[in-house]
């Protein structure tokens, strides 16, 4: 009986995960971006993924950033971004982060209600705000509305209060909710934020900014809601309701930019054989010590993996982000197969992440040819909300990333910058 694959070693560090980022892949996006929407300027949501290679390329390409926080500020600050391109885009702030704001110049920042004018009017009286306004994210996979965005019941009062504070009110900005599958959540926010420019007149302001937030699709495929298929409502949505050029449109991409280009590699540390006794809750699991039992009678044979990056790391996405990862092998016995399948039976099996909490679960359906401790998974389109909000729980390190670009220009936009 084999216990380890072909080709196993330990060298030190030599099994850990490592995630790759193709820069590539995000100047690929940039360019999709720029044919679809030319008159929608990016700025980039940071708390998707904070990665420096990530953020100086889009600094080169002279996107704008969208910032939920100090930090965020101070990091692209760092970088040597303008202020005047970031958007401070979180409607409920600390005031001292909104002092922080004032200090460094970083004039324009949302809002959703009252009690935040108040503070504004106290911190940064000379900022420029943006109202959020409420969508209807229920074609979306995170949701956002029940959090943030004020309703046009509510909309005039907000502006009324700005008014009398004396406060620059610039122009509207709203999210569909993140992972949107309906481009129209679109069209209708569109319409919304037309209501609320004509309520600006009304009360004297005059509005020059519209912010169409996140929730763009990054996929190609077209079982899934393309970007194609969103800009494609989207873009004619904003002529017809803003055909002036006067009004400046920005919008706020995260997972757009940075799902597709990350793709981690993780080791498999050790299995279990369990026999399913078809029942799908583990604890009923029966662990079988002999792998000759395996073949007896009806049961269906499985296996358990555990990978050195779980849910308390790179895999968080799967508890915050509602995300299913896929597990394709990248090398078995020793042999690469990266991009290939194999035809080989395939067994269900449970993929575990590494520590010793049990909600460290990564897929209870995964399908893989039989593996063996030493082989490698790969998970394709990883970088959105994963390494941003990864833990070292459990004294394990966080995935090392390495860089590669599948396009060339990449490097001279880099040098140049
Ligand atoms: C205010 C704001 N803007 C932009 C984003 C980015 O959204 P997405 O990654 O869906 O494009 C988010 C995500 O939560 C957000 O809260």
């Amino acid at each position: 009986m084999r216990i380890h694959s072909k080709g196993y070693n330990c060298e030190v560090e030599s099994d850990n995960a490592f995630i790759v980022a193709d820069l590539g892949e995000i100047y690929r996006q940039h360019l999709r971006w720029q044919t679809h929407l030319p008159r929608i300027k990016p700025f980039y949501a940071v708390k998707c993924n904070t990665d420096p290679m990530l953020l100086k390329l889009l600094i080169a390409l002279e996107t704008g950033f969208d910032c939920a926080s100090k930090t965020e500020i101070q990091t692209l600050l760092d970088l040597g971004v303008d202020p005047s391109n970031i958007i401070y885009a979180n409607p409920c702030k600390q005031g001292s982060f909104i002092r922080f704001a004032a200090e460094h110049d970083v004039k324009m920042m949302t809002f959703d209600n009252a009690e935040e004018l108040h503070k504004i009017k106290r911190f940064f009286p000379n900022a420029q705000l943006v109202i959020r306004i409420l969508t209807d994210d229920s074609k979306a996979i995170v949701k956002l509305s029940a959090k943030f965005g004020a309703s046009l019941d509510n909309t005039g009062f907000l502006l009324q209060t700005a008014r009398e504070l004396g406060l620059n009110v610039i122009g509207v900005s709203f999210h569909v909710g993140s992972g949107c599958y309906d481009e129209n959540a679109y069209v209708d926010a569109i319409n919304r934020a037309r209501f609320v420019f004509d309520q600006a007149v009304e009360l004297g302001f005059n509005f020059h900014l519209l912010d169409v937030g996140g929730g763009f699709s990054y996929s190609h495929k077209s079982d899934v809601i393309t970007f194609e298929k969103i800009a494609s409502v989207l873009g004619p949505a904003v002529d017809k309701c803003f055909p002036s050029n006067n009004i400046r449109v920005i919008a706020e991409p995260g997972r757009y930019y940075a799902a597709s280009a990350f793709t981690i590699a993780t080791h498999i540390i050790a299995r279990r054989i369990v026999r399913r006794d078809l029942d799908e809750h583990v604890p009923n699991m029966d662990v079988v010590q002999d792998e000759t039992t395996l073949v007896a009678g009806d049961d269906h044979p499985s296996f358990m993996y555990y990978i050195n990056d779980g849910l308390y790391g790179t895999f968080n996405c799967i508890l915050y982000d509602h995300q299913i990862v896929t597990p394709k092998i990248l090398m078995k016995g020793g042999k690469f197969l990266f991009g290939k399948t194999l035809d080989e039976p395939e067994y269900n099996c449970f993929i575990w992440g590494p520590t010793c909490d049990s909600i460290d679960c990564i897929t209870k359906n995964g399908s893989l040819p039989e593996l063996l401790p030493g082989d490698w998974l790969y998970f394709e389109e990883m970088g959105a909300y994963t390494i941003s909000a990864s833990t070292k729980f459990n004294g394990f390190r966080r995935s090392r990333i390495i860089y590669t670009t599948t396009d060339p220009h990449v490097l001279a936009i880099l040098d140049d910058s």
